[in-house]
Parts: structure tokens; sequence; C-alpha cells
């Protein structure tokens, strides 16, 4: 399969700057995340960076060519082609030197000029030395640049180049670079800014004794993703979270949690001030009705654990939803799917659910991929989607989410 591009990534122009610090070894891998969710990079290196990383890389990792020289011959309009074609523009790493250069407005190599040319959103990424970016010079540059409209990563407290030790300078993750990016692309349309979504993701944990728990195989993908791309289209999210097997999503806050009564209890109170809901958990149904205070021994004979029912956390916090909250529910079926998710629907009183075929290949747990169905209150014909990405299908949803809020 080929990689799945991912809105907003897909068929944007991205600037890709690379100043001349140690952390540009990281910024290939930067390259290569923004190329395969979609984005057409284009690499802008300084001198120094081409010290450090060679252009060749960038070029393989972008399938593009790398623009290093503002007096290249036959290139030397690029400044203004490349800052003109721009989707976002970012910076990374952005050295003490860079950001002095662009906090003055000086345009004497490529990307400084490609800065002063262009009208997208500027993310800059500052790495380097601890005493380096403590110094007042460096502060206020940073704080210079603030003030002409460039938005600033903060650097990482964490360990610097071979022999520094660790302190504020280092660069954050490619990973966390992207997201920020996605976020500055989806800036034009900003459709969740202002508003508050709240996600559920993961399974829950239900203990058995000290050591032993029931729980399922939700990996708390599906929901990470619907979190990730909220924060990208510019929402304030946060992430109610069972125990997950992915990381997760930059930006938001978690409420970790580990059984439903404690997901339920952490719904009910985000719900007082969430826009927008989002079921992705899968909480587990039952819990046992005795949990042993020590681990339980063998005894050499068959044991039964008595199982209780847990409450349905989206019937019994309904009356904690904000009126006009759009709610959004799951449904993982074997039977009867579509009757099933309709009674749903109208049961917990949802404005969509998003169905899952447990029978289907591709689908559901554990899985990257999902094909799900749509179903929309008040729109009687089933939305079946083909199979995609989790982060694709997340995407549709808080499209279907987004028009639900325009409705009100
Ligand atoms: C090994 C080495 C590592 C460096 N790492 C950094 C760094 O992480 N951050 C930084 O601001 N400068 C760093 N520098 C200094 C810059 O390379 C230098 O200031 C250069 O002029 C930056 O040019 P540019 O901003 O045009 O890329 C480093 C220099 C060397 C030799």
């Amino acid at each position: 399969m080929t990689e799945p591009s991912l809105r907003p990534y897909a068929n944007r122009r991205v600037l890709l700057g690379v100043s001349g610090g140690i952390a540009s070894y990281k910024t290939a891998w930067l390259a290569r995340l923004l190329s395969k969710a979609g984005a057409e990079v284009d690499v802008v290196m300084t001198r120094a960076a081409t010290e450090f990383v060679g252009p060749v890389t960038f070029e393989a990792l972008t399938g593009r060519p790398v623009h290093t020289g503002l007096f290249d011959a036959g290139r030397a309009l690029d400044h203004i082609h490349l800052a003109r074609a721009a989707a976002a523009v970012v910076v990374a790493p952005a050295t003490a030197d860079f950001m002095a250069r662009a906090a003055t407005g000086q345009a004497d190599d490529l990307l400084t000029a490609c800065l002063l040319a262009t009208e997208a959103p500027v993310l800059l990424v500052p790495a380097m030395n601890d005493r380096m970016w403590a110094h007042a010079q460096t502060r206020a540059n940073a704080a210079r640049l603030r003030e002409l409209g460039y938005r600033l990563l903060d650097p990482d407290d964490g360990v610097l180049a071979a022999g520094e030790g660790s302190g504020p300078g280092r660069m954050p993750e490619p990973e966390t670079i992207f997201a920020h990016v996605g976020r500055l692309l989806e800036d034009s349309a900003a459709p969740l800014v202002g508003r508050r979504v709240v996600v559920t993701a993961g399974p829950t944990r239900e203990a058995i004794d000290p050591v032993r728990f029931v729980s399922n195989h939700s990996s708390g993908r599906m929901g990470v993703s619907i979190a990730a791309a909220a924060w990208r289209r510019g929402a304030s999210v946060t992430l109610i979270a069972g125990p997950l097997a992915v990381p997760a999503p930059v930006g938001v806050s978690v409420v970790r949690v580990e059984s439903t009564e404690e997901m339920c209890q952490a719904v009910e109170q985000a719900l007082a001030e969430a826009d927008v809901l989002v079921m992705a958990a899968a909480p587990a149904d039952y819990r046992p009705a005795n949990v042993a205070t020590s681990k339980l021994k063998k005894t050499g004979q068959p044991r039964a654990i008595e199982l209780e029912e847990n409450a349905d956390i989206l019937r019994s916090t309904r009356s904690a939803r904000r009126e006009g909250a759009v709610i959004v529910g799951f449904a993982l079926e074997t039977d009867d799917l579509i009757e099933n998710a309709k009674r749903k629907l109208d049961a917990k009183a949802l404005d969509l659910i998003v169905l899952n075929d447990a029978k289907e290949q591709g689908a559901g747990f554990g899985v990257e991929t999902n094909r799900v169905t749509l179903l929309t209150r008040g729109s009687p014909e089933p939305e079946r989607l083909p199979l995609l990405s989790k982060p694709q299908v997340a995407d549709v949803i808080l499209d279907r989410v987004e028009d639900r809020l325009r409705g009100r």
C-alpha cells in the first residue's frame, strides 16, 4: 500500500528551511514525514546547513530539487517563486545566527530572502546550546520575531549535543514539528478555533486483583487520530485516555484513566465545557463484581469471576451535556449493523455514529486502517466510507462534526 496522504498536508507546498545547527540531521526525518503525508516540500538550506547534512539527503527524501544559493545560475528568482508558492514555511533548526538575521530583516541568503518575500505563515524552531538560547540577545531576537508575527516553537529541555550536558535548547522531535506544521496549514480555514473538543480513546482496565485485569484489544489509535486532527483544526482538545498503545498527540491535554468508572467521571467533568464529544474509546462493559485485595493464588480448581455491568458512559453523562454540543459515538457490531447503530443513535441522543464492522478485514482494533459507515441524525442514508487510514477517517468525522456545528 502506498503511504496515505493526509489533510491538511496533501498537495500543499511547504517551504522547509534548514539552518546550520547540529539538529539538522533530525530535519531529514521531518522532510520525510511531510512528504509521506502528501506535501510538496521545497527544502532551502543555508550554506552552514550544508556542512551538517548534504542536500542530496533532502533531495532523495522529498523527490524535489534542494535550494541553497541566492545567486545560483538559472535560479535567480527562486526566493520569490518559492516564497509565493508556499502554503507554510518552517525553519528547523533555526540557529541563533539565523534568528538574529531574521529579526533584523536581513536578506543576504536565500532562506532569509524567502522569509521576507513570503506571505505564508512561518514557524521557526530554534535549536542551540542552552547558554546560547538563554543569552539576552537571543531572547530579544525571539521576542522581536514573535512581535513580527512569526511563530516560534520553544526548544525542549533535554540532552544537548555530545558533551554539552542537558538544558533548554534541544530541537523538538520531528513528529512534534510535523504536527505544528499541520496546524499552520489548517490556519486559513481554522474551522475549530475557539471550540472545545473532548475525545475518549483506548481501552479501560477493570481490576481482578492487584496484578490482573479485564480489558480489550483497543489501541487508542482512532481516538488519538481524532484528537490530533481536531487540534490541527485549531480546537483546544482534551483526550480522556485509557492505557494507549500509541503515543498521545501533540498539543492536547491528556487525562489518564484506568477503569470505565474513572472514564465516566472524567467525561462528565469535561462535558461542562465541551462543544464536541467524540467517544472513540472502547470502555470495558463489565467489571469483576469483587476485586481481590491480594493476588489470587492458583488452587488447582477452575475459578469463576463474577462480572457486573459498567454504566454506559454516553447514557449516564447525558444530563452533563451543554446545549448544542455535538455528540459522536462509535459502535463496533458483528450483526444487524445498521439497525443496531440506528437504535444507538436514538437511544443515546447522538448526532453521529461511526459504525465499525468487527468482521471486516482492515477495520477496528489494533490496525492502522478502518472502514466505517457514518450515520447522521436526521439523514436517513448511511454514508459508507472506503478503506482509509485512521487519520483519514478522523478527518471525515470532523468534517461532519463541523457541518453540525455550523448548522447550530
Ligand atoms: C558543530 C557545530 C554545531 C553547531 N550547532 C549549532 C546549533 O545547534 N545551533 C546554533 O544556533 N548554532 C550552531 N552552530 C553555529 C552555527 O553553525 C553558526 O552560527 C552559523 O553561522 C549558522 O549559520 P546559518 O544561520 O546561516 O545556518 C554550530 C556550529 C558547529 C561548528
